[in-house]
């Protein structure tokens, strides 16, 4: 499985910013080549920059696979929802991924756990893949309930029937966000980022099979930086990082796509 070093820009950069795929690659050219091979970057910018980046990325020479990714998109296929965009508009536009269920979104725009449900199935039927956020605040961190509330919300967002459709296995990413680390500069100890992926694994071993699981990629997110990046994506269960802040700049995401050993 390719390491998924998925930047988040979130509501940050303007249409200059089509050019950072390529200072991307140029930050990366003097790498081993074996790197290419273990590496996929995806780039989430704001909507209205989903077709230029994509079309920015598609012409830039490099042996590094750069794709484009949004940071949601609408459970229903048209209709009258002021200011959504569509899955399939999403796909439209160039990006393979879709970020689904960021806290941001949970916390500020009503993205409950039957909106995310819907969401990431919408963006799994046009053949995205969804990169589902799950990730507990720092309350039920210090409760102790961690392990249940993540569990919850993945049982919420996988297991629920929502309609006919059922969850696409191989267009699933997940990505644990504690909310507390979150631009903060805080980040979980090691051996808190292994056990919380280790129980997601596991959840989604008794959802699917052990082998699916397996097969799932789960990112670890939350103050991701070039200095603590080689140790977090070191860990067995981490399969790449979901990164916001140090993500605006490509010598630092680079920085962090070079830690993957
Ligand atoms: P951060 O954001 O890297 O700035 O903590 C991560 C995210 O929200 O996806």
């Amino acid at each position: 499985m390719k390491t998924l070093i998925a930047a988040n820009w979130k509501m940050n950069g303007d249409l200059s910013w089509t050019a950072k795929p390529a200072q991307f690659a140029a930050e990366m050219e003097n790498c081993d080549s074996a790197l290419s091979d273990k590496i996929e970057t995806i780039i989430c910018p704001p909507q209205y920059m989903l077709s230029p980046t994509a079309q920015a990325a598609g012409v830039v020479e490099t042996a590094f696979t750069i794709q484009i990714g949004a940071q949601d998109c609408h459970f229903e296929e048209q209709g009258a929802f002021t200011g959504e965009m569509s899955a399939q508009m999403v796909r439209d536009a160039g990006a393979n991924y879709t970020i689904i269920g960021h806290s941001e979104r949970r916390a500020m725009f009503g993205d409950t756990d039957e909106v995310v449900a819907k969401k990431l199935r919408a963006a799994q039927s046009v053949g995205l893949t969804a990169i589902l956020c799950v990730g507990e605040s720092k309350e039920i961190r210090e409760q102790g309930q961690a392990d249940e509330v993540v569990g919850a919300q993945l049982l919420a967002a996988l297991g629920a029937n929502v309609g006919e459709s059922s969850v696409a296995t191989d267009r699933l990413v997940i990505a644990y966000e504690p909310i507390w680390a979150i631009g903060t500069g805080l980040v979980p100890t090691l051996e808190d980022i292994a056990a919380m992926h280790d129980h997601i694994r596991g959840v989604l071993s008794n959802l699917f099979d052990e082998n699916t699981a397996r097969n799932i990629a789960i990112l670890y997110g939350g103050s991701v930086k070039p200095s603590n990046a080689a140790e977090i994506l070191s860990l067995s269960d981490v399969n790449g990082a979901l990164i916001g802040g140090a993500s605006l700049k490509m010598d630092s995401l680079a920085a962090i796509a070079k830690s993957v050993q």
